[in-house]
């Protein structure tokens, strides 16, 4: 084989290697100028620059360049009939000869040309459109180019232009991709937004719970995470905390506001706040329905006397006995329609009686860790102090908890998923 074909050969598979490197958007500039030294390098052309074309403006840019100092960035404007001949012309257009078809554009640039020494210019075509164009000096044998130059130079410039192809296509892709990633974060805010006025409205109903909803979330949130629940579960259980008593918006203001004990007949009405929470949420499709279901299980207990279903221990799920918890914890450390809010110490000792009957074990016991943390100063995050305050007996608090936990810790099975 020629030694020059054999050259010109390695050159090229050196450059289709080059090409495949352009799916990185990195070094993208970089490669474009080693395919043009490459391609320089094939031909012993001595001078030659790579213009990229864009569509808005229409234009062309200089992005990489040899032997021609000040080049790069230089920019040439096209009208919409020049690119749309340029994308059609499958072989160099000669700067030289007048009568190209491309005079006015020689012409009109006639000063960058000349400063680019271009010769011959190679329109870079992809997939019937224009990529950009190679500007080409003489060769350093001043010897016209042959037919077999130009095969070879638009064969190179082909694959400069696939390159380039591929590399507006991937750039389009993740700004695309970027642009989804941002909307479907304002939708998640806006979603996350609505719920929470949702909870505060159901608060507003009660004179006694500003602010319940919001606190229940967090706590729900925090004890699931510690549970080891994440992603979209994790976001279900802080749903289903917010919501967990939206069907008190049927329930009389006077029964949710009453200071005496209830009758058997206002408890009935009142009790009726589970399943109508469930009504309403499970009319708006995936994911809500296993959202209302959460809901409609919050005033079920682990032993099977809660209420709707009298449920009993894993047939409650998760986020319900979470949330059972949470909402619990919050309703013992605040004033009610019917006592003052209890002490730290008094709500722990409550818990400790009703774990495994009222709560379940495992997130008691993840409170209690939660907790512990949070006094011991082991975590920054401030879930429950902001309710508790510090006045406490840090010594007798830290015993309770440390005793609570080996009590209860690892005596129900942790998280898994499919347990949700
Ligand atoms: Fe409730």
């Amino acid at each position: 084989m020629d030694l020059t074909l054999r050259k010109i050969l390695h050159n090229f598979s050196a450059l289709t290697d080059l090409a495949a490197e352009t799916s990185s958007t990195h070094n993208f500039e970089e490669v474009t100028r080693a395919s043009l030294y490459t391609l320089l390098g094939a031909l012993a052309i001595p001078r030659g620059a790579i213009a990229r074309y864009t569509v808005r403006p229409r234009q062309l840019k200089i992005t990489a360049a040899k032997g021609l100092a000040g080049a790069v960035g230089q920019r040439i404007a096209l009208d919409r009939d020049e690119v749309e001949r340029m994308a059609k012309r499958s072989h160099p257009i000669s700067i030289q000869a007048e009568n190209d078809g491309f005079a006015p554009f020689v012409e009109r640039n006639g000063d960058l040309l000349a400063r680019l020494r271009a010769h011959i210019s190679v329109p870079m075509i992809a997939r019937g459109e224009l990529m950009g164009l190679i500007f080409l000096s003489e060769k350093v044998t001043r010897d016209p180019y042959t037919e077999e130059d130009t095969q070879i130079i638009s064969a190179i410039s082909k694959n400069i232009a696939i390159a380039f192809y591929n590399h507006r296509l991937l750039v389009s892709l993740k700004r695309k991709a970027d642009e989804n990633r941002r909307l479907y974060g304002e939708m998640r805010k806006i979603y996350r937004d609505t719920v929470r006025a949702f909870g505060a409205a159901i608060d507003l109903k009660d004179a006694y719970t500003s602010g319940h909803s919001d606190r229940v979330a967090r706590y729900a949130e925090a004890l699931a995470r510690e549970m080891g629940v994440t992603g979209q579960d994790l976001e279900h259980i802080g749903v289903a905390a917010y919501l967990h008593d939206i069907g008190k918006i049927t329930v009389d203001r006077a029964i949710i506001n009453n200071p005496r004990p209830l009758t058997d007949k206002e408890f009935g009405e009142l009790n009726k706040h589970a399943t109508t929470g469930f009504e309403i949420l499970s009319h708006i499709p995936q994911p809500w329905g296993e959202i209302a279901y959460m809901t409609k299980c919050h005033h079920e207990r682990v032993d099977g006397t809660g209420y709707p279903q009298g449920l009993r221990g894993d047939e409650i799920p998760l986020g319900s006995k979470i949330v059972t918890l949470a909402d619990s914890f919050d309703a013992m450390m605040t004033d009610r329609p019917y006592r003052s809010r209890l002490s730290l110490e008094q709500t722990l000792s409550d818990l400790r009686v009703q774990t495994g009957k009222q709560f379940d074990t495992a997130v008691v016991a993840a409170f209690c860790r939660l907790l512990l943390k949070e006094i011991g100063g082991t975590t920054r995050d401030r879930v429950f102090i902001p309710l508790i305050g510090l006045k406490f007996d840090r010594v007798a608090i830290t015993a309770m908890l440390n005793s609570m936990i080996t009590e209860f810790d690892g005596s129900s099975p942790r998280y898994h998923s499919a347990a949700l």
